[in-house]
């Protein structure tokens, strides 16, 4: 591969004279106190390859540079100088709609590492599964990890549908990553997105009505009662479990979508609110998110939760927020009191939308530091990730299609601060999708990455038509974000 057609772009490229043929030999590698960690240079001449690197970590981006650089065999001569732009650069996949198995799991951390993302967030419970195997509570995998039916939209099958990750497996994928550093972010959802926990203990939402396991997409009222011990106890036996099996520095706890509908009628929330002198719902969310982040803190962990939580006013400083939509603009002023933020924003990073919705030139174009953020605290927003949620994703072909290769438009921005042209940058990753075909990951071709605005049209009513879902439009459209605007 040419050495400009690299995703992501290194920071310093220099041209020498001649080329080198890989022969098996002739690698020298020095670990330089000088250089950080994840920094590394390669000097490639006819007498052969020098890494320079901080640590083992910047070691295994040299090579990952050079394997992609020697995918066709003979290597100009150069001289290269990288480091990361980001120190969080991640992606998301969504195991609970639709399950993966470990092998294709590992094939996309393989992908995922080729392009230098360091962290996997791992989407393991929500409404409609529960996706890890526990000891405590046995009842969510007998109960949770099983819904009746799937009904996504398009996607539809009569047929049972679950299963769930064993410890095993888990600690196989979590030392895959190792190997290849990077550090896997384990998801479980409180309060809200919890139907398939409350499927399985009752006694955790307010009503302790007996509910099943949802079979479609969507926003559920059914939540955590934040109100009962019972719910903390519950909380922290789990995360006991989560801490055990991902020994990595973050916990997700994801705090989005999670409306206040039960709580509002539950004599225990309401007088929860009253002994604790909260303003509103917002804030007994705030609440019991901050109880387990202080647990998880406790245990030497960071939390990391989506935007929704900010709206209580009170979550704890060490927590990460996650930007995937900020209606109500509090990302930007949390980063500039001092907060760390990673961005995954909706209109340009969720590659399981179409490409006639989120063209690749649109997800390269996104600028992760967002307007509104102060030029002196720019480094609060510690990176980007790109999710890919799988209600309507239910074979990994078709996940491979929607997220390559728009993940490498991520990894450009995550890695590098060069904004390459949208024609330039689609070569380049027409270079890396023979690369991505030997690792076992099928691209969309060529043809649909940058659809024509009427293909584009036909697409977008093509997906809302198959998978009607009034809100998803509306927040594609903007009008949510136009109204957040209005407010
Ligand atoms: C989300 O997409 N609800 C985080
Ligand atoms: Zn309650």
């Amino acid at each position: 591969m040419n050495v400009y057609d690299i995703i992501p772009r290194p920071w310093e490229i220099t041209l020498t004279d001649g080329y080198y043929v890989p022969d098996g030999e002739g690698l020298y590698i020095k670990i330089k106190d000088t250089m950080r960690e994840d920094e590394y240079s390669l000097e490639i001449s006819e007498k052969g390859v020098k890494i320079k690197a901080g640590g083992e970590q910047g070691i295994f981006y040299a090579k990952k540079t050079l394997e992609l650089l020697s995918s066709e065999g003979k290597m100009q001569n150069c001289v290269i100088k990288d480091k990361p732009r980001f120190a969080y650069r991640g992606f998301m996949i969504d195991s609970v709609r639709h399950m993966q198995t470990v092998e294709e799991i590992k094939t996309y951390i393989e992908a995922a590492a080729l392009l230098k993302f360091n962290y996997f967030h791992w989407h393991l419970t929500d409404d409609q599964g529960w996706r890890i195997e526990t000891e405590k509570y046995p009842l969510l995998n007998m109960v949770g990890s099983y819904r009746k039916s799937s009904d996504f939209g398009s996607v539809h099958t009569g047929e049972q549908y679950g299963g769930f990750y064993t410890k095993d497996e888990i600690r196989d994928i979590v030392r895959f990553c190792r190997e290849r550093f990077i550090t896997v972010v384990p998801e479980f959802e409180l309060p809200g997105h919890c139907s398939a926990a409350i499927a399985s203990y009752p006694y955790l939402s307010c009503t302790g009505e007996q509910i099943e396991v949802e079979t479609r997409q969507g926003v559920y009222r059914n939540i955590l009662c934040p109100s009962k011990e019972t719910t903390f106890e519950f909380i922290r036996g789990v995360l006991d479990e989560i801490t055990e099996l991902f020994p990595g520095e973050y916990v997700h706890i994801g705090g989005d979508e999670a409306p206040k509908d039960r709580w509002k009628e539950c004599p225990h929330c309401r007088s929860k609110l009253e002994e604790l002198g909260l303003r509103d719902f917002e804030q007994l969310q705030g609440f019991l998110t901050n109880r387990a982040a202080l647990y998880l803190e406790s245990k030497g962990k960071t939390v990391i939760v989506w935007n929704e939580s900010l709206k209580s006013g009170m979550l704890r400083k060490k927590t990460v927020v996650q930007n995937w939509m900020d209606k109500d603009k509090l990302c930007a002023p949390w980063v500039n009191g001092g907060g760390k933020m990673i961005v995954s924003d909706f209109y340009h990073y969720y590659l399981d939308y179409p490409y006639g919705m989120t063209p690749l030139n649109k997800t390269l174009s996104f600028e992760p530091v967002i307007k509104g953020i102060k030029p002196e605290c720019e480094s609060g927003v510690i990176g980007v990730e790109a999710p890919i949620w799988t209600e309507y994703i239910d074979n990994f072909e078709h996940m491979c299609y929607m997220c390559f290769p728009r993940l490498a438009a991520v990894a450009q921005t995550a890695w590098s601060h060069e904004k390459p042209k949208a024609d330039d940058f689609a070569a380049r990753c027409k270079s890396l999708c023979g690369v991505l075909e030997n690792i076992g990951v099928s691209p969309a071709s060529y043809e649909e990455w940058n659809p024509s605005p009427l293909k584009r049209a036909g697409q977008v009513v093509k997906f809302f038509a198959g998978n009607i879902n009034g809100d998803d439009v509306k927040n594609f459209l903007g009008i949510n974000k136009k109204k957040a605007k209005e407010q």
